[in-house]
């Protein structure tokens, strides 16, 4: 294998750690799965565009191609090699009084961690028959849940086209045409073994076999984040009764993106932000400040709609989920204090 050369000039994560001197320490090595080199980065070489562009296929990437993981995950979640995971999932210790009573601004809360099974490949190195396993476990356990977490489970195979559209633009299921995902592997057998499984308000979600094993999703109208963050936790703890996830105590829970390992937490509002929307600048100051992400309506690599955007922590290592959703609700109430001033300035200048 040789020094992919598109990856000079390209503003990635992967483009930035992989030097000459990195590669060839490990373009020979794999996992006892057999995960190489040439797998972990096919996914930013293909998508020049990628902000990361690495993948793992299993626990042990992370330290066989450590020369290379380390350095993207210090740079994406500022953590350290000799650093470890924390969690907390006490929402006694959450401080988020809903910030938009009237509901002016935010539309509705979702937060999702990523878990995968101990021992079992990641998605992007899974077979066909381990990946339907999966989907029969994870799918009968969660069928087994009482109270407010009961539900169905969808599998998208044979699911009709209008369905999956609608629960796509709803932003309940997942997309199907993410080109970053294919290229690391992850649409292969596709849609054999992936679904959705949720309650009947949708309030409680689960993916099953997308970019991870299990996505487990708690989302409403609104802005009340912590029935949010109550919700979520119940069922992660219901869910981790029953199975096993891969976890180190450095890494936190094992992702197949290093973007998403330790609380594996993304907890994000949509939100209708029309003034910072024509602030480009102001608007990314205060996220890099407060440590946000900005998305778009339909998730990530989207654009905004009617002044919407989709507001969430970037930080998800080395650092708890209480800490994770309160990155996020102190980023959101400095955005809703910027955009109120702009109004204001408006209505100054107007008169
Ligand atoms: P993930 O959150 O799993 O990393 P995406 O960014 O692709 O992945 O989002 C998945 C879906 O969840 C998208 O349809 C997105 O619009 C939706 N979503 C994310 N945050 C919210 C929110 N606060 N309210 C409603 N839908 C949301
Ligand atoms: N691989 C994509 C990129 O580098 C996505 C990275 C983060 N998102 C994710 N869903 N893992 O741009």
């Amino acid at each position: 294998m040789k020094f992919p050369k598109k990856l000079q000039g390209a503003n990635s994560l992967l483009a930035k750690s992989l030097t000459k001197a990195i590669f060839e320490e490990l373009k020979e090595k794999k996992t006892t799965n057999n995960f190489t080199l040439k797998k972990v980065i096919k996914s930013g070489v293909k998508n020049i565009d990628s902000s990361i562009g690495a993948y793992a296929g299993d626990k042990e990437t992370y330290t066989v191609f450590a020369a290379l993981f380390d350095k993207i995950i210090a740079e994406y979640h500022n953590f350290k090699k000799e650093d470890l995971h924390q969690s907390n999932l006490n929402p006694e210790d959450l401080f988020a009084p809903n910030l938009d009573i009237e509901g002016k601004y935010i539309i509705s809360t979702r937060i999702r961690v990523a878990r995968n099974i101990k021992d079992v490949s990641l998605g992007t190195a899974i077979l066909k028959k381990q990946r339907n396993e999966i989907e029969n476990r994870v799918s009968t356990i969660l069928k087994s849940l009482k109270g407010e977490l009961a539900g169905k489970y969808y599998a998208l195979k044979g699911m009709r086209k209008e369905e999956k559209e609608s629960l796509i633009s709803n932003h309940f299921l997942f997309k199907s045409d993410d080109r970053f995902l294919e290229a690391a592997g992850l649409h292969r057998d596709w849609p054999n073994g992936r679904g959705i499984f949720h309650n009947n308000d949708k309030t409680f979600l689960v993916w099953i076999n997308e970019e991870d094993h299990l996505r487990i999703i708690s989302m409403q109208q609104g802005g009340n984040i912590k029935e949010v963050f109550v919700r979520l936790v119940h069922a992660i703890e219901k869910i981790q009764q029953k199975i096993d996830f891969a976890y180190d105590k450095h890494l936190g829970y094992i992702a197949t993106c290093p973007t998403n390992l330790g609380t594996a937490m993304r907890a994000s509002v949509h939100i209708k932000l029309p003034k910072l929307g024509e602030n480009k600048k102001t608007f990314k100051v205060i996220a890099d400040k407060y440590k946000i992400q900005i998305r778009g309506i339909d998730g990530e690599h989207s654009k905004s709609k009617e002044n919407i955007y989709d507001i969430s922590n970037k930080q998800r290592l080395g650092v708890s989920e209480v800490a994770c959703v309160q990155d996020m609700y102190y980023g959101v109430v400095a955005l809703i204090k910027k955009e109120k001033e702009l109004e204001n300035n408006t209505k100054l200048t107007s008169k």
